[in-house]
């Protein structure tokens, strides 16, 4: 969940960690620091609460001098976010520091043990445990990598931690312990960088190679050495990486959840650029090398994800059950991981996740793993965790989405999963061409009637200027339209802090309808489909309770028009891909409400980008 930096070569460390922990700070931004090994082999550390422009404008007269240091943005797991919370985090003697991402979940009884053989601590932070334990070690003389791995050997729950040590100039220790977000090293030419993500790393290098689960490194200007948990060495080729980080610049927008919202109709096509054919209907997906015979087995699809990819998967599996005619079910992967699911191997599990890094997804799949099943996953971050568990992929080419609130690469899921379950359909023999033909044709409208939508901002920024005041919203769908309906709802709770509910508009009834009345503001997406009636019913019970209705309707909908007091007309589009078209106006209802109200609208309070600690 935190952001990690490195870096070792003949530059000066401070401005090169600096801007590379701004590039990570989507990863957690309540405190920040950096550690430098000066010449003169003085450690000078300087962290501070709040975002890492206050680190920044702290030392921005007074750089520490140095050419290898380690950085890190924290995202709160234990002890309060303040100065003193902050990583690095120092041993006894001053010579040890250390950034972690993780949670040391037995940290109590490490804390104990450490304490009573005269340790003293600083923090309330579990990470302050490493450098300690490092401390402990080095006393016995062993190596600082041979310390470190002894280190990690001692520690429950999964990290990513980095150390560097006054006795061991020139040098950088790494290790990754399941999935707390990975390590990647990046290879510079007589420097060498590590990051928790790529986007740090990519204004200096695209040669990266990824840690694995208990792979620890040693990093140098001019070499990087690999062993594995057991201490033996292993031979690890750096990978070329194709993003171009000019994509996380904002650009003309405001925020990045702006330009990403406006940036959709381009994702969107490119995650259908090259697999959907619509001469002769076909789809292919290139990173799914499994067999015929492999995907004719499948008797059941379980989709896991959370949050927003949760949302996204949710529309899989009706995808999967309309397109494909494979039995489907959806599930939050961090119930999933804890439920005793019963996977056989005629299971595909789809999981869904932008980063490829959340814990429960991750854990989920590894689940899944274990018990035989095929997996896929839908992933927008190429070398990802997720990316390496699944037996196949479909990327979404949504390039970096720096907003912490994901807008693009939930469309560019949904799309990926469109064409997922096309292409399964297809594999398995289950859709001829004729009827592939009539779904891909709607899918190529998909980007243009996207950009249509996006033109319209001012509209839906006129109606989010109406009800920013409001504190309660209710968000109803059914079908495939009720997880737009739960995103739409997301949006507006993580940008604005408004609370709002996604809910089944059949559902209402059994409880939700008590809370209406002339404060409580619904959105009910009503669309000419086969849930019109029902929907057009629940706005009529809103509406004897006195509530107010802003309807997500078809053009040329007067019934709807008549009855709900704002509506948002969506483009006439194939009824599986309209839920793209509803969650677009949604995302710009939240953002306006959002910028109105004032919010912090790219790093929302208490989140983080990408979440790797339970
Ligand atoms: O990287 P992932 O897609 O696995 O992340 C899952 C959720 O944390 C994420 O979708 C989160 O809900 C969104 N940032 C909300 O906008």
């Amino acid at each position: 969940m935190c952001g990690i930096m490195g870096y070792v070569g003949s530059r000066p460390a401070g401005p090169i960690l600096i801007d590379g922990l701004g590039r990570l700070e989507y990863r957690g931004y309540d405190s920040a620091g950096i550690a430098v090994l000066a010449e003169n082999g003085g450690l000078s550390i300087h962290k501070r609460v709040g975002k890492l422009e206050t680190l920044a404008s702290a030392i921005a007269d007074r750089w520490p001098n140095g050419h290898e240091g380690i950085g890190h943005t924290r995202w709160a797991t234990h002890g309060k976010p303040s100065d003193i919370n902050a990583h690095p985090h120092a041993d006894c003697t001053g010579d040890v520091a250390v950034i972690h991402n993780g949670i040391v979940e037995n940290y109590l009884e490490l804390k104990t043990e450490l304490a009573t053989a005269g340790h003293s601590f600083s923090s309330e932070t579990d990470t302050e445990v490493i450098p300690h334990l490092l401390e402990h070690y080095l006393g016995e003389n062993e190596e600082l990598v041979t310390a470190l791995r002894k280190t990690i050997g001692r520690l429950e729950g999964a990290h990513a931690i980095v150390v560097m040590s006054r006795q061991h100039p020139g040098t950088l220790v790494t290790a990754r312990v399941g999935n707390a977000g990975g390590v990647v090293i990046g290879y510079g030419g007589g420097e060498n960088l590590l990051a928790s993500d790529l986007p740090a790393l990519l204004p200096h290098t695209r040669r990266v190679v990824f840690l694995n689960d208990r792979e620890v490194a040693q990093v140098t200007a001019t070499r990087v050495t690999y062993w594995d948990s057991e201490g033996r060495p292993l031979e690890k080729e750096p990978q070329e990486i194709p993003y171009d980080s000019v994509s996380a610049a904002k650009g003309q927008h405001k925020h990045f959840m702006l330009k990403e919202i406006m940036e959709q109709p381009e994702s969107i096509l490119d995650t259908i650029r090259g697999r959907a054919q619509f001469d002769t209907p076909a789809v292919q997906l290139e990173d799914i090398p499994l067999s015929k015979e492999q995907l004719a087995k499948v008797r059941r699809v379980v989709f896991v994800g959370m949050g927003t990819s949760l949302h996204a998967a949710m529309i899989g599996r009706h995808y999967m059950e309309r397109i494909a005619g494979i039995p489907a079910e959806v599930d939050n992967a961090s119930e999933y991981r804890y439920r005793a699911p019963i996977i056989g191997a005629d299971t595909l599990v789809v999981s869904v996740s932008q980063s490829g890094e959340t814990v429960d997804t991750l854990a989920a799949m590894e689940e899944a793993k274990r018990q035989g099943a095929l997996q896929i996953t839908i992933c927008n971050v190429a070398g990802s965790q997720a990316t390496r568990i699944a037996d196949g992929v479909v990327y979404t080419r949504c390039g970096l989405e720096i907003g912490v609130c994901s807008t693009k690469t939930f469309t560019a899921s949904v799309t990926a999963l469109y064409l997922l379950a096309c292409y399964l359909g297809q594999a398995r023999g289950l859709i001829d061409k004729e009827r592939l033909g009539g779904l891909l044709e709607p899918l190529a409208r998909v980007p243009y009637l996207a950009g249509e939508v996006t033109k319209r901002e001012a509209e839906f920024e006129r109606l989010a200027h109406q009800f920013h005041r409001y504190n309660n919203f209710l968000y109803l769908g059914r079908g495939i339209q009720l997880p737009v309906a739960m995103e739409g709802a997301l949006k507006l709770k993580e940008v604005s802090y408004i609370h709002a509910e996604g809910y089944p508009a059949g559902e209402m009834k059994h409880g939700a309808i008590a809370l209406i009345d002339r404060e409580m503001p619904v959105i009910a997406i009503a669309l000419k489909d086969d849930m019109h009636d029902k929907m057009m019913s629940n706005i009529e019970q809103v509406k004897a309770r006195e509530g107010t209705v802003i309807a997500l309707g078809s053009e040329g909908d007067e019934e709807l028009a008549a009855k709900a007091d704002h509506v948002i007309y969506v483009p006439e589009a194939s009824p599986l891909l309209s839920p793209i078209f509803t969650t677009i106006p949604l995302q710009f209802f939240s953002y306006h409400i959002a910028l109105r109200r004032g919010c912090d609208i790219d790093q929302p309070r208490n989140l983080a980008k990408t979440v790797t600690v339970e």
